[in-house]
């Protein structure tokens, strides 16, 4: 029996402070708890999030959240065997206040600390409580990433763990970012995503009736790039044509059924976007497996359609979907992508972490590869 490693996580990149304590043992990562502080409460009157009001915040939350984390997980210092921080992208006052906490805790218990790409924890967030070495569950390389986040939108290809070569990505709005943007253009409450999605589910099929037809952008291409800013000028477009044709003013609200039937017609252009570039990218770079990564992969219908079609199309190719608690962001991804790094360090590089609290510093533009 080899003794449970444990990685101590935190993510402090945008709104939700979290910290997360993860047990490696025997090549499985398994989460012993997951405490996720959101501020969409504090946001959601803005209608988006402010980011000194993220910062000042997270420094009210932090410590909270981290003695939560370790309480939860019946886990004092001496037990640590590593800190895993998010150190960038993100929003810099607020990855300021997930990396000055790390740095410290590195500095007085004297443990490891590692920064992890915000995107690296999102892909690695469907290995939580996998073996992800071996095994049924065991990550087969190479593996295509479809990351569709609040900031990201990226086709990443993975040749082995911790690789990463970014094939195409969004030119302009992140599909997230486009989510909750045309959900202020209907009316709907921040955050967009979750909110187009259930009314995007309410809907019948009124397309006919709305004459909604919104355009698929970039969809032959020819390359992995996206582009969602136009979509979202489009919804804007026939939002200002439908209030004229039915005499309703700039602040009136639009008739439910009508936001219904263009909450399905946003989500499926899409979806249907981001289904026809991952399928491209397989058959020009046939991965073993698709992976579904990042805040927007919380929504059912990319779920269960990104599935069927790689089932459909590619019948050998395997499809990964992160469970539905780690897709938005947590600190549980975070310390598993953090493990990832530290397991391919080398002896030297290992003792380097035990200094690397002198060093660490946050980018709120860090490249992933
Ligand atoms: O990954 P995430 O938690 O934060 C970033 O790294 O940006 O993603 C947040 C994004 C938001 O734009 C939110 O509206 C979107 O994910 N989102 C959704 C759903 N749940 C969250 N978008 C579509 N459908 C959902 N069910
Ligand atoms: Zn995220």
């Amino acid at each position: 029996m080899t003794k449970p490693f444990h990685i101590l996580g935190i993510e402090t990149s945008c709104d939700e402070t979290a910290a997360a304590v993860v047990r490696a043992k025997n090549g499985k990562v398994s989460v012993a708890a997951n405490i996720v502080s959101s501020q969409i409460a504090t946001h959601a009157q803005w209608g988006g999030v402010v980011p000194n009001i993220a910062a000042r915040e997270h420094v009210a939350r932090i410590v909270p959240v981290l003695s939560q984390a370790c309480a939860k997980a019946g886990i004092a210092m001496h037990d640590i065997d590593l800190i895993a921080v998010t150190s960038g992208p993100g929003l810099i006052q607020a990855l300021l206040v997930g990396v000055n906490a790390a740095t410290t805790l590195s500095y007085v218990w004297r443990k490891p600390l590692i920064g992890v790409h915000h995107i690296a924890g999102h892909i690695y967030a469907s290995f939580i409580n996998k073996n992800f070495r071996s095994g049924k569950d065991a990550a087969e390389f190479p593996t295509l990433c479809l990351v569709v986040s609040g900031g990201h939108t990226q086709l990443v290809l993975m040749k082995k763990h911790d690789a990463y070569t970014i094939l195409g990505e969004t030119q302009d709005d992140a599909a997230g970012e486009a989510f909750d943007k045309v959900a202020r253009i209907l009316g709907l409450p921040y955050p967009g995503g979750p909110m187009i999605a259930a009314e995007a589910s309410k809907a019948k099929d009124h397309r006919e009736r709305y004459r909604l037809s919104l355009p698929r952008p970039m969809i032959a291409s020819g390359d992995y790039n996206f582009s969602f800013s136009g979509l979202k000028t489009a919804v804007l477009y026939a939002v200002k044509k439908f209030r004229a044709e039915n005499a309703l003013s700039d602040t009136a609200s639009l008739p439910k059924e009508f936001v219904r039937a263009m909450a399905r017609e946003f989500q499926q252009a899409v979806v249907d976007v981001l289904i026809a570039k991952t399928c491209a990218a397989v058959k020009k770079h046939h991965p073993r497996t698709v992976l579904l990564a990042g805040g927007v992969a919380a929504n059912t219908a990319l779920r269960h359609q990104l599935a069927q079609n790689i089932k459909k199309e590619f019948p050998s190719v395997r499809c990964t979907i992160p469970s539905l608690r780690y897709t938005t962001d947590n600190a549980a991804m975070i310390a598993v992508a953090g493990y990832v790094q530290w397991q391919n360090f080398s002896a030297q590089r290992r003792k380097d972490a035990l200094s690397a609290w002198r060093t660490l510093s946050a980018n709120a533009n860090l490249p992933l590869s």
